[in-house]
């Protein structure tokens, strides 16, 4: 038996006044003092302070919270860390929360001895470079209730083992390399069927086989359910009509056989994907017209025929309907009573032969590809907009063919070359489909200059599409005041703009949720914190955020429980996840928007305030990600 921390300082305060030696007073239990050492040694890039003293609790370093000298949480997500994950992690018996996520140069595998952490309640290793099979032990962490493993690059097996987590609620091994079948209960082999509190699981994108087992029907608990992009055949169990909690099922992107699941009892159901499967072919099933929850209906590339029943385009919360490539066919009616919300309604690629459209609806609609456009060519519903007319991009024609030099762009208002703040901005659900729409864009330029307190005309927007998660991308570059440069305080006021939502896009393009942005942090803070581009703002805000809430710059982490059950749990409704590759070297500081957040929409994303309370958004839309700026210090 180690010493108590009490006892431990006790002594060293003996030894100090009986032989006057210099002894550093330390508030770390030297246990877990020397574990924590030798993972310093194995890491490079740790925070400055873990140099500065030899007390982790006492003269604190960077992301350790400590309790009676035991350290008890270890947050370092995002910190550019490299290195391997060593045995002696296993070592900090007391810890409670170890988050390590997104430090993509941590590789190698995952030591068993993580199966040490017998106290850990949340583990976090979203995002990083962990590769090999994730290993047995994991499964003797009783206690554990938030497992993320996300976006590494894990191979082999699911572990039956990891079915005895009985408090896991949260259980995401989603974009690896996983392969074989979603394990069940047998005998005495344990089986993710034995999850009974579990409300999410996530095992999109990698490649699991088999079967969707039938008994996670018995996971009466479950919210989410993916399993989109992955390799799962045979038919979909019936009893999944069972998860009367489920808010949001994908099974997109499988081997998917027999008649499309029998969703009629998943009241709760606002999000449903069974995009490219193998479903035998079927009318248009009863569920279309009886989920009072359904927020976003998508099958593409499916095998529905008949007619379409305009009952899903009344439910009061709908906002999507894409079933483009399926065999729809006879006549298309949107009924008369239109939700208010919807705003698309993609049927390209169907049978369609006559259509009956009503004034009330004035958003998009596309039926390209349906032989009613034989008669119809000329409208809107049947051209398609990228093909025919050149995306939009912010003109440069009165600056003739002045060229910069590498890293710089022609400011659209001066005409000077100049470093501008580039990234990404994503707008999910914009209410239009039309991409060479000049003023759509020329209103975005107008507002994101106007309201980011930039001079006139110094923004650049280019390629807009529609990524393959339909949310609509285009690139921007923003263009210093005055100088070359901006500078460190202008930097900082756009991202505040953007992050505390003053920003807000065009209606069109619907509500700012969130966006990541990324500035070259070396240079900006000229420190050798974040080498890359990355999403995050600055440190002082990582760190409130961090010690608040475990974790930050991941979306999953963010809803670690802060209390028990439902507490930390918000109660999704209709969530549509972003892709986990779009967000992982994110951070988000997502707000509730004034303006839609009151309404019924449906849709809620995963939220932090600042506060470090974790919130549930409604709505959604758009973000940037990826910027970069070059600052001038
Ligand atoms: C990871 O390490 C490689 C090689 O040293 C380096 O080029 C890269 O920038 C590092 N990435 C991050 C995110 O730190
Ligand atoms: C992870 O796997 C991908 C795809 O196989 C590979 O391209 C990548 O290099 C791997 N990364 C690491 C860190 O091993
Ligand atoms: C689950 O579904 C199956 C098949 O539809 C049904 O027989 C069973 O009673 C259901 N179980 C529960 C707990 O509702
Ligand atoms: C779908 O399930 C419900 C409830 O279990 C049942 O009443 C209905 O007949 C089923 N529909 C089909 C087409 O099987
Ligand atoms: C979906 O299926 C269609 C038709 O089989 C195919 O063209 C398309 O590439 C698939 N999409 C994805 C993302 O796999
Ligand atoms: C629609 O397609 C089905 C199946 O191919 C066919 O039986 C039906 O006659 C078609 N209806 C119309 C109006 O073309
Ligand atoms: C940064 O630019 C702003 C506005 O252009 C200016 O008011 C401020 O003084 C500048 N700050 C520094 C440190 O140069
Ligand atoms: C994030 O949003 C909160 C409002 O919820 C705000 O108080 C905080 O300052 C924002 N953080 C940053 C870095 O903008
Ligand atoms: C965001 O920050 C700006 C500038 O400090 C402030 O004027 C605005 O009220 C804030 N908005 C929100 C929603 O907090």
């Amino acid at each position: 038996m180690g010493l108590g921390g009490g006892t431990a300082r006790l002594l060293f305060l003996l030894t100090f006044f009986t032989s006057g030696i210099h002894l550093i007073l330390s508030d770390t239990d030297p246990s877990d003092a020397a574990a924590l050492q030798s993972l310093k040694r194995q890491w490079q890039n740790t925070p400055p302070s873990w140099g500065q003293s030899h007390d982790p609790c006492g003269a604190p370093w960077e992301g350790v919270t400590c309790s009676n000298s035991r350290i008890t949480a270890l947050g370092l997500s995002t910190m550019s860390l490299k290195g391997k994950l060593g045995g002696d992690i296993g070592g900090l018996t007391e810890l409670r929360s170890l988050d390590l996520s997104f430090n993509t140069n941590l590789t190698g595998s995952l030591t068993p001895r993580l199966g040490d952490l017998l106290k850990l309640n949340i583990l976090i290793l979203a995002g990083c470079g962990f590769s090999g099979s994730i290993p047995d032990e994991l499964g003797n962490l009783a206690e554990l209730s938030f497992l993320a493993l996300n976006s590494n690059n894990f191979s082999g097996g699911i572990p039956p083992s990891l079915g005895k987590l009985s408090k896991l609620y949260w259980l995401d091994l989603a974009d690896n390399q996983l392969t074989g079948p979603i394990p069940i209960s047998k005998n005495t082999t344990p089986g993710l069927d034995l999850l009974l509190n579990a409300k999410h699981l996530l095992f999109d994108g990698n490649q699991l086989e088999g079967n969707i087992p039938s008994t996670l029907g018995l996971v009466q608990t479950l919210e989410v359910l993916r399993l989109d992009r992955n390799a799962l055949s045979g038919k979909v169990p019936i009893n999944l009509n069972n998860l009367s909690s489920l808010n949001e099922l994908n099974l997109a992107h499988n081997k998917l056989i027999g008649p499309l699941p029998n969703l009629t009892k998943l009241d709760a159901l606002n999000y449903v994907d069974l995009s490219n499967n193998s479903f035998f072919s079927s009318e248009a099933p009863d569920w279309f017209s009886t989920l009072p929850s359904l927020t976003t209906l998508v099958i593409e590339h499916g095998s529905l025929q008949g007619t379409l029943p305009s009952k899903v385009f009344s439910f009061p919360q709908i906002q999507q309907v894409l079933l483009r490539n399926n065999a729809l066919n006879g006549s298309f009616n949107m009924g008369d009573s239109i939700s208010t919300q919807l705003q698309l309604v993609d049927l390209q690629n169907n049978q369609i032969s006559s259509v009956t459209l009503t004034a009330d609806y004035t958003n998009t609609l596309i039926l390209v590809g349906n032989p009613v456009c034989t008669a119809l060519s000329d409208t809107n519903y049947c051209q398609l907009q990228q093909q025919s007319t050149k995306p939009y991009s912010t003109s440069l024609a009165n600056c003739g063919s002045k060229i910069c030099p590498p890293e710089q762009k022609l400011s659209p208002q001066s005409c000077e070359c100049a470093y501008p703040y580039e990234g990404t901005l994503y707008f999910r659900g914009p209410s239009f489909r039309e991409l060479s729409n000049v003023n759509m864009f020329h209103s975005l330029e107008m507002s994101l200059w106007g309201k980011l307190g930039l001079t006139p005309g110094s923004v650049f927007l280019q390629n807009p599409f529609f990524n393959v998660d339909d949310y609509l991308q285009v690139q921007v570059a923003l263009f210093p005041p005055t100088d070359k440069y901006f500078n460190r305080s202008e930097i900082q006021s756009i991202g505040f703009d953007l992050t505390n939502q003053t920003y807000k896009p065009p209606k069109e393009f619907w509500t700012l949720l969130f966006y990541c942005l990324a500035l070259p942090l070396s240079r900006f803070f000229q420190r050798k914190f974040f080498e890359h581009w990355c999403c995050c703002w600055d440190r002082d805000w990582l760190r409130n955020v961090q010690k608040k809430a475990i974790g930050l710059s991941k979306p999953f982490a963010s809803w670690a429980p802060s209390g028990k059950d439902s507490g930390g749990v918000p109660q999704l409704k209709g969530a549509r996840w972003f892709s986990y590759e779009e967000l992982k070297r994110c951070t988000y500081n997502f707000t509730e928007s004034n303006e839609i957040g009151s309404g019924g929409y449906g849709k809620v994303y995963r939220g932090i305030l600042s506060d470090g309370q974790v919130v549930a958004i409604k709505t959604s839309s758009a973000r940037i990600n990826a910027g970069r700026a070059r600052v001038q210090d």
